[in-house]
């Protein structure tokens, strides 16, 4: 049996007053015997000798947690003074004193009085002594739970304050996540124009030179773009490789018209190699921009070949750049698409592609040769042959096609590639070319069977 005061829980409970109890008994000695009884126990007697006075102690006095009263007092008898202590400490157990034969009076006091007890005179010193422990022992845990009841509520309150800063915290730390991500994307989107703008710069440089490298460049970048993506390149790599693509022939800016037009086979020695040089050039002039760097190091490696026997380094198989490898087979599409007429035009490029894997082009492309031929040069007219040319705006005649942009010579948009030349168009762009000269030739599709052609090629 546990007799110190302690929670069953163990573990003394600290209390801001000293415990005490209250006894009340109208007979002096009676409450001298329970002075004495309760002497060597942990907690204070208080002692009255009528309800009234009882109750006065109650509304004067804190944490009192047990009441023992007698119930036969002259006045107010132990029940109506339990009743009315009810109100006052609510919590505190009440035990009642009675005689032996007061059964009545004993449970008047437990229905009326609410005491949780009746104890009998003459009484057993252990038995109310134990009693008094017992009771004193529940008060006391009745206390720790509103205790713990309390301070749950209080932590409670602390954690739901603690959460709303958290949450504040992180809708102001996702603000500025957000914010600064914006700015990333509004630098990254300015950093991108520029980059664009350099591409355009080159691309519009390439166009004044010859608009046909140009035409060729936008081909040949569409078709690298596309097995490049088909390989399974990044995003990253697809882009840079479409971007050397497009630039791939800009060293033949410095190249003369005379060279351009030729057949590197009908090139002399020292025409070959002046021809040749436009790979490293075309690096050179890009060289200078950092965010082209890796571009420049494709353009320089375009011409070489598989086993090889390219230029300007002789690189062999993997060797060389993939992206180099990439437009080699792109540029060599391209070139082949412009060499073949007829219905089966593709399937003869495809074909004669197909034959240069593993000696001029990589081997592990050729999967995807014939899907990237189709889907680049699909919208080609081949139902009738056409020839290439560009013209004075003089020699130009009705059925001609355009194969570019029409722009005057202030770079006004004339007319759109792909239109086909009436009566009307021609006068129009010959009048208008009258009062502002346009910088180059037309560039025209000509229907096979119209004499005029040209031998302008691309290697
Ligand atoms: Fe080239």
């Amino acid at each position: 049996m546990n007799d110190s005061l302690t929670p069953m829980s163990g573990g003394e409970i600290p209390l801001e007053q000293p415990l005490s109890i209250l006894c009340v008994d109208d007979e002096d000695n009676i409450l001298k015997a329970l002075n004495r009884l309760f002497r060597r126990e942990p907690f204070r007697v208080l002692t009255a000798n009528s309800g009234e006075e009882g109750l006065e102690i109650l509304r004067s006095t804190n944490n009192i947690g047990l009441i023992l009263s007698d119930q036969r007092m002259p006045g107010m008898n132990g029940t109506t003074f339990l009743q009315s202590a009810t109100a006052l400490a609510p919590d505190t157990p009440r035990l009642i004193l009675t005689g032996y034969a007061d059964v009545h009076a004993a449970i008047e006091a437990i229905n009326q009085g609410r005491a949780c007890r009746f104890l009998t005179k003459p009484w057993d010193d252990d038995e109310v002594r134990q009693a008094v422990r017992d009771e004193l022992r529940r008060y006391l845990m009745v206390q720790e739970n509103s205790r713990l009841n309390a301070l749950v509520a209080r932590q409670n309150e602390e954690l739901a304050e603690i959460n709303s800063r958290l949450e504040e915290k992180v809708r102001r730390q996702t603000t500025e996540i957000r914010r600064q991500y914006d700015e990333t994307l509004t630098l990254n989107r300015r950093l991108k124009n520029n980059y664009d703008a350099i591409i355009l710069s080159f691309s519009d440089l390439m166009e004044l030179r010859h608009h046909q490298i140009r035409s060729h460049s936008r081909s040949v970048s569409a078709c690298a773009g596309l097995i490049a993506r088909l390989a399974g390149a990044d995003e990253e790599l697809c882009e840079q490789i479409r971007v050397a693509a497009l630039l791939h022939d800009i060293g033949k800016i410095g190249i003369s018209d005379r060279l351009l037009a030729m057949a590197p086979s009908d090139m002399a020695p020292g025409e070959l190699r002046e021809y040749q040089l436009h790979s490293v050039r075309g690096q050179t002039a890009i060289d200078s921009i950092e965010e082209l760097r890796e571009v420049g190091l494709l353009v320089r490696h375009h011409h070489e070949a598989y086993d090889g026997g390219g230029y300007p380094d002789a690189l062999a198989g993997e060797r060389i750049p993939l992206g180099s490898r990439v437009i080699a087979l792109a540029n060599h599409i391209a070139n082949a698409v412009s060499r073949f007429r007829g219905e089966d035009a593709l399937d003869l490029a495809i074909r004669e592609t197909s034959g240069r894997m593993g000696t001029l082009l990589d081997p592990r492309l050729a999967g995807w040769v014939e899907r990237s031929t189709r889907e680049t040069f699909a919208t080609v007219p081949r139902g009738v042959g056409f020839t290439q040319a560009e013209l004075a705006p003089q020699d130009l005649t009705p059925g001609m096609i355009l194969s570019r942009d029409l722009l005057s010579g202030s770079r006004v948009l004339l007319l759109q590639e792909g239109t086909r030349l009436g009566e009307s168009e021609l006068t129009a762009l010959q009048r208008t070319a009258k009062n502002d000269p346009f910088h180059s030739g037309v560039g025209v599709l000509i229907p096979q069977g119209t004499p005029k052609e040209t031998n302008f090629t691309f290697h």
